[in-house]
């Protein structure tokens, strides 16, 4: 019986997996607290973790109508993420399991966003390529084997969810602006503008968009007002069309390469409409399995988290005391 902890960034997650079982899935989102400034704001973010947490954990025992001294591995994220928004789920994992004289293990954030894919009704097995597109992750991972992943490609700089929020936050939109913009992109003309797609070299699995975002920037600033205006929609459609290219073209250049017949979407961007519509039709073209899980398993949660944990061995106390969290991306397999 595993219970697990995400406060990777601004959601407080808490779960309960009765090995296959999914007994609960609770998200506390923050949302409301950093749309006043346009972002995550770590510190608010870490203070909200702290004053969340328990009540989290608490409700998703009472949902899976499980007591704490029936769980027998508490799993908790440990990177990548903001460092004071992780101390939080990590100290609370090590006090649970501590208090309790049970298993811990640590976990990357991406292996969970990986092992989202074995929960559900229809888990997928390996291999596959796994797009890990989000607000805070741009990644495209090999998945070979349940404990077995090679990084192929991740973004230089800005995350997708990122370059669509601050393209959303450029025309107008409010935060986080990926889903307006979709909204507002279905009803404009992809070919009003040419925006870059960024290393679009045959062999280059990495991501880049920073250069796409600045591209929005001047492009709206040499533009009219009433221009701009008037072809808001189109705006809108022409730059998510380029960073949607983008994640396609690389994504469907790693699953030649690994001569990989499977790809699997994960990370809040896939609920993009143009990119499931677009990933639907060249996959089918392809002859290539497309996965999704389902849209509460896509974002952060702690499901994945508790999934990841099933495979991985615990940190013997007292060593697990000593585990830290790190905020940078290093994807150590
Ligand atoms: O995985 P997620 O919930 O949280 C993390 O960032 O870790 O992803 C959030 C990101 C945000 O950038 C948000 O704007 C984007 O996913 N997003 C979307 C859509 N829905 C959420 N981006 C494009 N189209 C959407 N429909
Ligand atoms: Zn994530």
């Amino acid at each position: 019986m595993i219970l697990a902890i995400e406060t990777s960034c601004d959601d407080t997650c808490a779960a309960i997996l009765d090995e296959e079982r999914l007994l609960a899935n609770i998200v506390s989102s923050q949302t409301e607290f950093h749309e006043l400034y346009g972002g995550v704001v770590p510190e608010v973010a870490s203070r909200h973790h702290l004053e969340l947490i328990n009540a989290v954990i608490a409700e998703a025992l009472t949902v899976a109508g499980v007591k704490l001294a029936q769980i027998t591995r508490v799993a908790v994220t440990t990177r990548p993420g903001l460092i004071g928004a992780l101390l939080v789920g990590v100290a609370s994992a090590k006090s649970i399991a501590y208090s309790l004289g049970i298993e811990f293990v640590g976990i990357n954030h991406l292996e969970g966003h990986i092992a989202a894919n074995y929960l559900g009704p229809d888990p997928v097995e390996p291999p596959f390529i796994c797009l890990i597109a989000s607000g805070g992750h741009t990644s495209i991972i090999h998945v070979q084997e349940r404990d077995r992943f090679v990084q192929l490609g991740q973004t230089l700089d800005d995350a997708a969810g990122e370059a669509l929020d601050k393209g959303a936050r450029l025309l107008g939109l409010g935060y986080p602006g990926g889903a307006e913009l979709d909204k507002l992109a279905a009803m404009g003309d992809p070919g009003y503008a040419t925006f870059p797609i960024c290393l679009n070299r045959a062999g280059n699995l990495d991501f880049s968009f920073s250069g796409v975002k600045t591209a929005l920037y001047y492009f709206l600033k040499q533009k009219k007002v009433d221009e701009v205006e008037k072809h808001r929609a189109d705006i809108a459609a022409s730059y998510q069309s380029a960073i949607v290219s983008a994640i396609i073209n690389k994504t469907l250049a790693a699953a030649r390469a690994c001569d990989c017949s499977r790809i699997s979407l994960s990370g809040g961007v896939s609920a993009n409409s143009e990119l499931r519509g677009r990933f639907t039709s060249e996959c089918e073209k392809l002859d290539l399995k497309l996965s999704i899980p389902s849209p509460g398993l896509c974002t952060d949660n702690a499901a994945m988290i508790a999934s990841a944990a099933r495979y991985l061995p615990a940190v013997p106390f007292p060593g697990y005391l000593s585990v830290g969290a790190v905020a940078s991306g290093g994807f150590a397999v």
